[in-house]
């Protein structure tokens, strides 16, 4: 199974550890903020996803619209995982949905592009932020954030495979 702390040097986890006074304890701050970056990007994810299953066009149109559709249910999903999340670690969730613009398409290639791309952003957020929650050494969190982090991952691969010929 691909561990994504493989990814991330410990270095880069270390440099975050500025608490002396709370040995062993990682700030929970750093976590959240992560947390957050991953809730706006879902938020993202929502409006993206809603647009895209009403515009698609073409022939495409009929699976892609629901394929859409079941990925707006996925990231409804996931931002409650995440909010869950920071709730339990004290933090505010944020409310806004980051800012990157969605690009407004009915090609459906140019929507499994926009689609293959934030996929790919998500799957690093996710990435980033579980070696956080390992350091925290909360188990429970770490499982339902690497199931969302597996999700993101398997949507890269699947727009991967839709996009080639
Ligand atoms: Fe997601
Ligand atoms: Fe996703």
């Amino acid at each position: 199974m691909l561990r994504p702390k493989k990814l991330y040097s410990k270095t880069s986890i270390d440099s975050t550890r500025h608490n002396h006074e709370n040995e062993g304890y990682m700030p929970t701050s750093q976590l959240v903020e992560a947390l957050n970056q991953a809730l706006s990007w879902e938020l993202r994810a929502i409006a993206m996803y809603a647009h895209y299953s009403a515009y698609v066009s073409g022939i495409h149109r009929l699976h892609l619209s629901a394929h859409f559709s079941n990925e707006v249910n996925e990231s409804v999903m996931h931002a409650a995982t995440v909010r869950s999340a920071i709730v339990k670690l004290d933090g505010t969730a944020i409310t806004e949905r980051d800012p990157s613009p969605i690009v407004h398409t009915s090609n459906y290639r140019e929507i499994l592009e926009e689609a293959y791309q934030t996929e790919k952003a998500a799957a690093e957020i996710y990435g980033g932020i579980l070696p956080l929650v390992e350091e925290l050494g909360d188990s429970e969190l770490y499982d339902s954030l690497e199931v969302v982090y597996f999700d993101e991952q398997r949507s890269v691969e699947e727009l991967r495979m839709m996009m080639k010929e």
